[in-house]
């Protein structure tokens, strides 16, 4: 997190809005203070980034809209995503008004988190995880906006997808949604804990762990009979394993520190290293993480109910190792 935490002029994020959505935005960020001190603003817009900086993290974001193979520059997109579908690309998401998002407003940006659609109406595909952000609280997806107004722009421009001819029709998205979808804010289990909550939140709004760990059908969609128990075929053809609490074939004898050592290093309770996929995961995203939220994901992953589904470690660049 650090170089995130400097004061950030007020005038740069302001001028990512309209002035009808500025005026909104100063009663949503300040309306509780009639005349706030021009210091205390900026000092509320930094600290309204710093937690979009975070939120980013945790959320993978960077991990998908980087194509760090290529050395391409953060959030800039372009990064290939092998589906059986085909081969997605991810957008530029910087705030270049050309090539990136930059003439969006906040209100696209929610929509498209929320509800998987672009500003012209279509559907997304859900290779990018809305079925995962629309659970997010809006006051994290503001502190997205908010945040991604501030990163450097690049005028990469966008690599159309690969796909298979049939999924180039972006109708059959919204027939996926109306099946598969159902948009919705995080609802807290008021029986379980705060940090039982919070890492609920942090696993399915933010870090889509289930995108991976649970396997889908052909038609695309998780089939949550089986959630969190391992897929033989995941993202990029990995095989991803079973972190259930069964404690044959997932990871029920694990301690709660050491799926935090996990989550925030990589490193496996028998000395090795994470490897394929997950080493971005950790390295772009959940090693920004405090203690405290990687051990509310410990506390939520430890109690989700034991499945027994064995993943062979066959195919696929993983350690064979441990
Ligand atoms: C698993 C990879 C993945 C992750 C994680 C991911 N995205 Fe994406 N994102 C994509 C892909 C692929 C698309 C293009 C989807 C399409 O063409 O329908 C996309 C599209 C978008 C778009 C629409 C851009 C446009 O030009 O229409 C935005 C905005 C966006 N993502 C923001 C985010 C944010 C913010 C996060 C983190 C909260 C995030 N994405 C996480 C893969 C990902
Ligand atoms: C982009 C896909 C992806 C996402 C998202 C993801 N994982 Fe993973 N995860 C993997 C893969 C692939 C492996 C296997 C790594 C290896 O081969 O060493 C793995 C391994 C693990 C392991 C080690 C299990 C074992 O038996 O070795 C744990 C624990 C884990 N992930 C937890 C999580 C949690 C918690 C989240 C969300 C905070 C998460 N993962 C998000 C793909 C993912």
């Amino acid at each position: 997190m650090q170089g995130l935490s400097q004061k950030i002029p007020r005038q740069e994020i302001l001028s990512a809005f309209t002035p009808r959505r500025r005026a909104w935005l100063a009663v949503l960020l300040f309306g509780w203070a009639s005349t706030p001190a021009a210091a205390d603003v900026s000092a509320d817009l930094a600290q309204l980034r710093q937690r979009g900086a975070y939120v980013l993290r945790a959320s993978g974001c960077v991990t998908c809209h980087t194509d760090e193979e290529n050395k391409g520059q953060q959030l800039a997109g372009g990064r290939a995503l092998k589906t059986p579908f085909g081969t997605f690309y991810s957008p530029n998401i910087t705030f270049d008004r050309e090539h990136g998002i930059g003439a969006w407003q906040a209100q696209d940006f929610f929509r498209a988190l929320r509800h998987g659609v672009a500003p012209n109406g279509s559907s997304y595909y859900p290779v990018f995880p809305y079925t995962s952000y629309t659970h997010m609280r809006r006051e994290d997806m503001f502190a997205l906006w908010a945040y991604l107004a501030s990163v450097p722009t690049s005028a990469r421009e966008n690599t159309p997808h690969e796909l298979v001819w049939y999924m180039n029709f972006r109708i059959a998205n919204r027939i996926w949604k109306l099946l598969f979808f159902e948009p919705g804010v995080f609802q807290p289990d008021q029986k379980r804990s705060k940090s039982w909550n919070r890492g609920a939140y942090l696993s399915n709004a933010m870090a889509n762990c289930g995108e991976c760990h649970t396997p889908r059908t052909s038609l695309g969609n998780l089939d949550n009979d089986l959630a969190y128990a391992g897929a033989k075929n995941g993202p990029e053809g990995e095989s991803v394993p079973n972190i259930t609490s069964d404690k044959k074939t997932g990871i029920g004898d694990w301690s709660r520190a050491e799926i935090v050592e996990y989550l925030s290093e990589g490193l496996l309770p028998d000395g090795d290293y994470a490897g394929g996929l997950m080493t971005d995961v950790i390295d772009d995203g959940l090693a920004y993480l405090t203690q405290e939220d990687l051990q509310a994901i410990a506390d939520y992953i430890m109690t989700l109910p034991a499945i027994r589904h064995e993943i062979t470690d066959d195919g696929g660049d993983n350690d064979g190792g441990g």
